[in-house]
């Protein structure tokens, strides 16, 4: 049995079945697969999957190593996307090991209602890739923080991701005082999450990765 489970290589699989389903790459799923056997991680988060690439390079390591779920979410207009997480998994053949929500506000309510039953919901990791601004990143954080194991890892994406370069069509509010607007399009809200919450926090060691990958991990003793 545990031949079965390591006789595919679960990103050169992802690959071959969706050579250009954006968004995540290669290089990057193969650290996700450094840091779960790295690191022994079981019970898997994912904040933003889009199309679901990255939580298919997540399902498909857990079902190589034969242990494991992956959890996602997304809004609810991620849906219509074609393909879709449905779609991808079932080709796949992923879907015993992830489970996908849809919400209608944000992930920040799944969470909620994952802390409503923290017993049936604690992560070894999270892939925080939704929703890069510092109010929704930085109480996903703090939510994230409560459902995650001592010795569990976080990896915020797109450190250097700002409103201005990222969406400069911005469907933002557009802000009376000019100033706070500029800031408001130019800080780099997720490295400031990273920077003001998770790396000032005794209990996690981080580093950056990749220039845009923040990995926070959770100290055993946390
Ligand atoms: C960059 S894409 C995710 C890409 C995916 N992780 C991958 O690598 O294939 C970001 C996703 O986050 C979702 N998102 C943004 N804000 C969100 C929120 N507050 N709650 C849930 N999903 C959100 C968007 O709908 C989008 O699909």
């Amino acid at each position: 049995m545990e031949n079965e489970h390591q006789s595919f290589d679960p990103i050169e699989y992802v690959d071959a079945v969706y050579p250009d389903l954006p968004m995540m790459g290669a290089a990057r799923a193969r650290k996700f697969e450094q840091l779960i056997v790295d690191y022994d991680l079981k019970d898997t988060l994912e904040l933003g999957f889009y199309k679901g690439k990255s939580s298919a390079y997540i399902g498909s390591i857990l079902k190589s190593l034969g242990r494991g779920h992956h959890t996602a979410i997304d809004m609810h207009y991620a849906e219509p996307h074609e393909p879709n997480i449905e779609e991808v998994m079932t080709k796949l053949e992923l879907t015993d090991y992830v489970t996908w929500y849809y919400e209608q506000q944000s992930y920040l309510w799944r969470l909620m209602r994952f802390l409503e039953k923290p017993e049936d919901n604690l992560f070894d990791f999270c892939y925080l890739d939704g929703g890069h601004v510092w109010d929704i990143t930085g109480f996903g954080f703090m939510l994230v923080d409560r459902l995650l194991r001592p010795g569990g890892v976080i990896v915020f994406d797109d450190l250097d991701w700002t409103i201005e370069v990222g969406i400069p069509e911005a469907r933002w509010p557009k802000y009376p005082d000019i100033d706070f607007r500029d800031r408001f399009m130019r800080t780099k809200q997720v490295k400031k999450v990273f920077e003001l919450l998770a790396m000032s926090d005794q209990n996690y060691e981080c580093e950056i990765w990749n220039d845009d990958w923040g990995i926070a991990r959770k100290k055993e003793n946390s």
